[in-house]
């Protein structure tokens, strides 16, 4: 079965080709020079540019995977969460494809594709603890068997990031933030600026990074002669200690033996590094996605609907765009037994 998938959720077009769940090519067009000047995503700026690049970007999907349109089985697109008018844009050229073509089609939660991406690289089981961690999510999941997630915590504010960005704008790296804030951490002293952890009282599984930010603008004003290294290596290891914590809970509290660490924060090495030594401690297995699978691309979304399309599932070409789309309810860890 040959799959064309469709993502548009924020700022990155994307497009890719599955042949039986296997990978035939992945096109991401990012906007990230369109949204720079302004330090963050331009809700219609992103949507505008998804329209100009979403043709050339399948086009170049098919080419690359040696097929045309008329060998595709099924299309999936991201439905949500993501910001609407970006979404629209996949969403509505996959399900006039699908329409010309009369194939399949389904709509695809962008979280679960962000977990699923693991599963490009080789068979996952279940169940497993997943740590969503982008520009828009910072959330725990229970995946306790195929397509059934429970959310176990999620950011009260700020995706760790969005931190990563906010505070890169602070220190004039630029945007997106994270990446550059990883190379200007190089070499630099992780302890020379004190930031907190920050916990949410009464929910442990919860998270929240906005306090992070202002401590981390206080202590600018301090310690206004620090090197821009130990500034950089401080705040991102503040947001590592924050995230394999609380994995580190999570473990605790599920008795999750495989964790899947995924989204775009998810390429940080430290981050990866710091979990992998975490997960060895507590004898769990690290699954990460290769880096070009930890930011917003296709195959993941492909990959999603290709799970559901092969069972024979699809959803109605009446589905709409949605800017919320919890991947399922929310549950404490000891709702999880039985
Ligand atoms: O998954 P993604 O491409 O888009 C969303 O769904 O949000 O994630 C983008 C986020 C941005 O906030 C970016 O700063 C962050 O991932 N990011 C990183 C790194 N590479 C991307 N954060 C820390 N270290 C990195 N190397
Ligand atoms: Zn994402």
């Amino acid at each position: 079965m040959i799959v064309l998938g469709i993502e548009s959720s924020c700022d990155d077009t994307g497009a890719a080709v599955l042949r039986d769940g296997r990978e035939l090519s992945n096109v991401v067009a990012s906007q990230e020079a369109v949204h720079q000047p302004f330090g963050g995503v331009v809700p219609e700026l992103a949507a505008r540019n998804h329209i100009l690049h979403i043709v050339p970007v399948i086009e170049r999907a098919l080419e690359h995977a040696g097929v045309t349109l008329a060998d595709v089985d099924g299309i999936a697109a991201t439905r949500g969460p993501g910001l609407v008018g970006s979404l629209l844009v996949g969403l509505c050229t996959a399900k006039a494809i699908a329409r010309r073509r009369g194939v399949p089609f389904v709509g695809v939660n962008h979280i679960e594709g962000h977990l699923l991406s693991i599963e490009l690289e080789g068979p996952l089981e279940r169940p497993f603890l997943g740590l969503v961690v982008s520009g828009g999510h910072s959330a725990l999941y229970w995946a306790a068997a195929d397509g059934s997630y429970a959310v176990l915590g999620q950011t009260r504010d700020d995706a760790a990031g969005e931190a990563f960005d906010k505070a890169a704008k602070l220190l004039g790296l630029g945007y997106p933030g994270g990446r550059a804030m990883e190379e200007a951490a190089r070499g630099g002293n992780p302890d020379a600026m004190r930031l907190p952890r920050p916990r949410v009282k009464g929910a442990e599984l919860d998270l929240s990074f906005s306090g992070l930010k202002t401590a981390l603008w206080q202590g600018l004003e301090r310690n206004r002669d620090l090197p821009l290294a130990d500034v950089a290596a401080s705040f991102q290891r503040a947001i590592v200690d924050t995230l394999v914590e609380a994995v580190r809970r999570a473990i605790a509290g599920t008795g999750a033996t495989r964790i899947v660490v995924t989204g775009g924060v998810s390429a940080n090495g430290p981050l990866r590094d710091a979990m992998a030594r975490m997960a060895a401690e507590e004898g769990a297995t690290l699954l990460v996605p290769p880096l070009k699978r930890c930011t917003d691309n296709a195959a993941m979304i492909a990959y999603a609907g290709w799970r559901r399309l092969a069972r024979g599932e699809s959803d109605p070409l009446t589905l709409n765009a949605v800017a919320e789309l919890p991947l399922g309810p929310r549950r404490q860890c000891g709702e999880l037994r039985g």
